[in-house]
């Protein structure tokens, strides 16, 4: 919900967009499917990928301010940097530059999504910065045009503004909508004690094919496609896959033990998400996701277990 509407005396009501906090629900992303084409001359590899936005979220709130600054708390709180060089900040800027406004605000952000972890966690922020600052400034941009500033902060970072399950090509920052009868997926979480670089993670993996040990690639979404349209778990997890699972499982090879324990507690497929360390796990459902959770927290392979359920609507004033 969003909070009380508080006008602050000194300001003029007569401005557009809002004077009290807009707060924003800012929601994590997984792979159902990770298709890493070849290396391409911006640096960047072609996608073939399926974006599914789960329940784990950050949340990020703005409020009127002379200056831009951010403050936050939660997961990686001192370890992340708030100046200019921190996403939210960027996002804040590119936005108000589209617009032509002043970039003002205060921003708070919650943290849960854990740092360098395959979930998009950066990339999560961003997009709900530029929802946060589209409705405290009044600048009323589109969800489109909130995806075309967002494609310049990151790859992720436009699929993170919409939400939901959507097809990602390009680098990943072209979306396009999955149209399937919407079913609720739960999830185990397994978050692992640190980070991986993403960069790190797409070189390993071109490291792996020059020397001709990567598995096969694991092609074209379609499979994966229709399996979210027979709705049954056993079958979407026959069909889950991410080509950056051999490069972060070779510069994290306890990841290997992770994937075990979680399949050995009887989840339905277990992947890792993104380019990792982060590994989820398909449950049948809701009480299937918490027992998993369980096995895997008392298997002590990693930092924490979280449960999450998806698709969630993208970055969202709530
Ligand atoms: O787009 P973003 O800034 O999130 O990407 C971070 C890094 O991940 C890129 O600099 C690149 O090394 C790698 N990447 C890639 N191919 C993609 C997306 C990201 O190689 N499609």
């Amino acid at each position: 919900m969003t909070e009380a509407w508080r006008p602050d005396e000194d300001e003029e009501t007569s401005r557009r967009g809002a004077s009290g906090p807009v707060k924003v629900y800012a929601p994590a992303k997984i792979n159902l499917h990770l298709g890493v084409g070849p290396l391409r001359e911006d640096g960047y590899h072609e996608l073939h990928t399926v974006y599914h936005a789960i329940s784990l979220h950050d949340e990020l709130t703005a409020r009127r301010g002379d200056t831009l600054t951010l403050t936050m708390e939660g997961e990686g709180a001192g370890e992340l940097a708030l100046d200019g060089t921190n996403l939210i900040i960027r996002a804040a800027q590119a936005l108000a530059g589209y617009a032509g406004v002043p970039a003002h605000a205060r921003l708070h952000l919650r943290k849960q999504i854990p740092l360098a972890a395959g979930l998009a966690g950066g990339s999560a922020d961003a997009a709900a910065a530029l929802v946060a600052c589209d409705a405290l400034w009044g600048t009323g941009l589109t969800r489109d045009e909130l995806a075309e500033v967002a494609s310049g902060l990151g790859s992720d970072v436009p699929f993170l503004v919409f939400g939901g399950t959507a097809l990602g090509t390009g680098r990943g920052e072209a979306v396009s909508p999955v149209l399937v009868r919407p079913t609720t997926w739960h999830w185990a979480v397994a978050i692992a004690d640190g980070g991986l670089s993403t960069p790190k993670v797409y070189g390993e993996l071109d490291r792996l094919r020059d020397a001709g040990a990567a598995p096969l690639p694991v092609g074209s979404p379609d499979r994966l496609l229709g399996a979210l349209r027979q709705r049954d778990p056993a079958v979407l997890g026959a069909a889950l896959g991410n080509d950056l699972e051999p490069a972060a499982v070779s510069l994290w090879p306890e990841l290997t033990e992770v994937l075990a324990a979680g399949r050995g507690a009887g989840a339905l497929a277990g992947i890792v998400s993104g380019s990792g360390p982060t590994c989820v796990f398909l449950a049948a459902d809701a009480g299937h996701a918490e027992a998993l959770a369980r096995e895997l927290t008392a298997a002590d392979v990693c930092r924490v277990v979280r449960t999450a359920h998806g698709p969630v609507a993208g970055a969202r004033v709530g």
